[in-house]
């Protein structure tokens, strides 16, 4: 089927010219066409033709846009969202001066939602889920990692990981799953920390690779969590299983993250609030994607990650919104792009960047999603704006009106259509 998304206010393509991610400054070119509607075949993007020359004959469906402006889908590429429970007596005490790491050593913080999640079957974990993800639906996310991390045994890491694979069936969004077994060392293991490796290499990642349960391996690397010499042992087995790398690193301590995620080219490096200005330099010269996460210096009051000082050395800069019940209770990608602008310096460009190609880059799908190009798959955001940059300006307001996935509308405001129906 032909469809034309016709006569725009604005169509922010993105467009990288094949390149398929944004490095440093080209971050800043993000190609506002005015005057132009987009054509889809199917489920992928055609062609963008002037609307002034369109003949309305040669479409079979033709959706007017007047007055809005089209992004490429929106990409949320680090959360944790498949999570049971509330933490929010800790975050009362987090409100009057405990820190997270305080709470964590003393055996609060993930290990609170490992017992929950442990505690919850296949089923209530779905349906906890599916709420979240249609509220990622409505922000004009397309694209939607989720980590597991939060089962720690074979049985409830491999039941989150089928839960969130489940979940990817329910929705036309594409859902990425993360394996993530290295987050904690579960509370039996503490005084066995070589046996909670080894069950992460013979029993966790071979079931996980057995059975394509994730795409990436992904590992906390803090002093509350593992060290170096702990996340290479399952890095070196998840990369000979075929698995990609991810890491969560330099959050509260530089742990000498930048050297590990290049020695196991590292589709994307997480967090990086406290990154030395010498690993800058040496990150933003691979191809790995620094994913900065704004939500979390919010939500725990530290500082930002040092975004203006990587885009200025040319990393591939993304952020997320790390959604996760203790260090970034914020499912809002909106607001996240807007503290990206007010805390971290980064222009109204760059952050578009940040949430549409590089995000993308950072799931290793930049080749068919992330910007509006010929080729790629129709994964569109449309927002109630005439201009782009009231998306960011406009503070933790949901400006999308209609978020098209693979070519179809699933979801338009007033008229929902998800493929399962609506819990919201
Ligand atoms: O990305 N850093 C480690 N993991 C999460 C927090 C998870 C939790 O507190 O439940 C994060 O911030
Ligand atoms: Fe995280």
């Amino acid at each position: 089927m032909i469809t034309l998304l016709s006569s725009p206010s604005q169509i922010v393509t993105v467009s990288t010219s094949g390149r398929n991610f944004k490095r440093g400054p080209e971050m800043q070119e993000v190609n506002v066409l005015e005057g132009c509607s987009l054509v889809l075949e199917d489920d992928i993007i055609k062609d963008i033709v002037p609307s002034s020359k369109i003949k309305p004959g040669s479409f079979q469906n033709i959706i007017s846009l007047e007055g809005k402006v089209i992004l490429p889908g929106l990409i949320d590429c680090h959360t944790h969202l498949a999570f049971a429970g509330s933490r929010a007596d800790e975050f009362r005490q987090k409100l009057s001066g405990v820190s997270y790491e305080e709470i964590a050593r003393s055996g609060g913080g993930i290990a609170r939602t490992v017992n929950a999640v442990r505690n919850a079957g296949f089923e209530e974990l779905v349906k906890i889920a599916r709420p979240r993800i249609e509220y990622a639906i409505t922000q004009g996310i397309t694209t939607l990692e989720i980590k597991s991390g939060y089962g720690l045994s074979t049985e409830d890491e491999i039941k989150l990981l089928r839960v969130i694979n489940h979940l990817n069936t329910l929705y036309e969004i594409d859902i990425v799953p993360t394996f993530l077994g290295a987050h904690s060392f579960p509370a039996e293991y503490r005084s066995d920390k070589e046996g909670y490796l080894r069950l992460i290499n013979e029993k966790m990642l071979p079931e996980v690779a057995e059975h394509r349960l994730a795409k990436f391996c992904d590992a906390f690397l803090e002093k509350t969590a593992f060290s170096k010499e702990e996340v290479e042992v399952i890095f070196r087995k998840a990369r000979d299983l075929g698995l990609s790398i991810k890491l969560h690193s330099e959050q509260f301590n530089a742990m000498g993250g930048v050297d590990l995620a290049i020695k196991y080219n590292a589709t994307s490096l997480d967090h990086l609030e406290v990154i030395k200005e010498t690993d800058i330099e040496k990150i933003s010269a691979t191809e790995t994607v620094c994913v900065l996460l704004p939500g979390v210096s919010f939500f725990l009051d530290y500082g930002f990650a040092p975004a203006r000082s990587l885009i200025s050395k040319g990393a591939i800069v993304s952020i997320s919104t790390d959604y996760n019940p203790g260090s970034s209770h914020i499912a809002n990608l909106n607001l996240v792009m807007s503290l990206a602008a007010i805390k971290m310096k980064m222009t109204i460009e760059e952050v578009i960047s940040a949430v549409t190609i590089n995000a993308a880059k950072a799931l290793a799908l930049s080749q068919e999603t992330g910007s509006i190009e010929p080729g790629k798959k129709a994964d569109l955001a449309v927002f109630d704006t005439t201009e782009y940059s009231d998306i960011v300006y406009q503070v933790g307001k949901n400006l999308n009106v209609m978020t098209i996935k693979n070519g179809r509308v699933i979801y338009t405001r007033n008229q929902p259509n998800f493929k399962e129906g609506l819990s919201l």
